[in-house]
């Protein structure tokens, strides 16, 4: 079993996809920040590295405590002291340190509206979440360029609901809708099986769920890779 490097793995979606890999008895190295609880991690047998996302010094520990060839995964999320988004700024430097590694492939968690999805975004969700969109299409765009083999995800609203096992990743990028985290993770921590998703980006929402922006509710035929 390869080694996974989490990034985002204190809570949330991050969470969910470590507790998905440790039951596939996977070794899971995540970065935490130094005053976040990681006591449930490490009850998960994750090999916890302190340290900060925007910080190059703390990243490049983490991927060396990794070790060579490892699956990079990143859920990161939210703003420095600065104000800047840690969805560009934290991404775009594990991708530099990335590309100067043996990294065999790194995963991006972003958001249903970014890259090639932008035209699709309704007035609703620009006003929302337009400014953190536009941030992690630049850490897309910035990873697609790196020459690091690459998976973009980006999810519909996140739920806390119990799984359905009605997660459909799509390229119909039309698409809208939610998930919950366990369904996101399972496709997800499913996602690093397939050398179908490498260099490529998946919109990520629950079948049941999923609708085109602007038209009647439409169920869309499953497409995973
Ligand atoms: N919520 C939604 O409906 C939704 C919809 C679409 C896409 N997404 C995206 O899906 C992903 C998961 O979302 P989520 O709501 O489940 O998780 P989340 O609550 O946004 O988790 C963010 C993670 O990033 C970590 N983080 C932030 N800044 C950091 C830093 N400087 N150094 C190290 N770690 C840092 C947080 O650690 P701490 O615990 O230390 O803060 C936390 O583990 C995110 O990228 C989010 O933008 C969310």
């Amino acid at each position: 079993m390869k080694t996974v490097l989490l990034f985002g793995a204190s809570r949330g979606l991050g969470f969910e996809i470590a507790r998905q890999l440790y039951v596939r008895n996977q070794r899971i190295v995540a970065l935490v920040r130094p005053t976040t609880d990681s006591a449930l991690l490490e009850q998960l047998g994750v090999e916890v590295v302190r340290g900060d996302a925007t910080s190059a010094d703390d990243v490049s520990s983490a991927f060396a405590h990794a070790g060579n060839g490892a699956t990079v995964l990143s859920t990161l999320s939210g703003r420095d002291e600065q104000g800047h988004f840690v969805d560009e700024i934290a991404n775009a430097l594990i991708t530099d340190i990335a590309r100067h590694s043996t990294t065999e492939r790194f995963l991006l968690v972003t958001a249903i509206g970014c890259g090639e999805m932008r035209p699709f975004r309704s007035e609703r969700a620009i006003a929302a979440f337009g400014d953190v969109v536009d941030a992690k299409s630049r850490a897309e765009a910035y990873l697609r360029g790196s020459g690091v083999p690459y998976t973009l995800i980006r999810p519909g609203g996140l739920t806390n609901k119990p799984a359905t096992g009605g997660g459909m990743l799509t390229s119909n990028w039309l698409v809208h809708g939610s998930i919950s985290r366990a369904d996101a993770a399972e496709q997800i921590v499913s996602a690093l099986d397939s050398p179908r998703t490498i260099d490529r980006a998946f919109a990520l929402v629950d079948e049941e769920l999923a609708y085109f922006e602007g038209a009647e509710r439409t169920v869309v035929a499953g497409s995973a890779p």
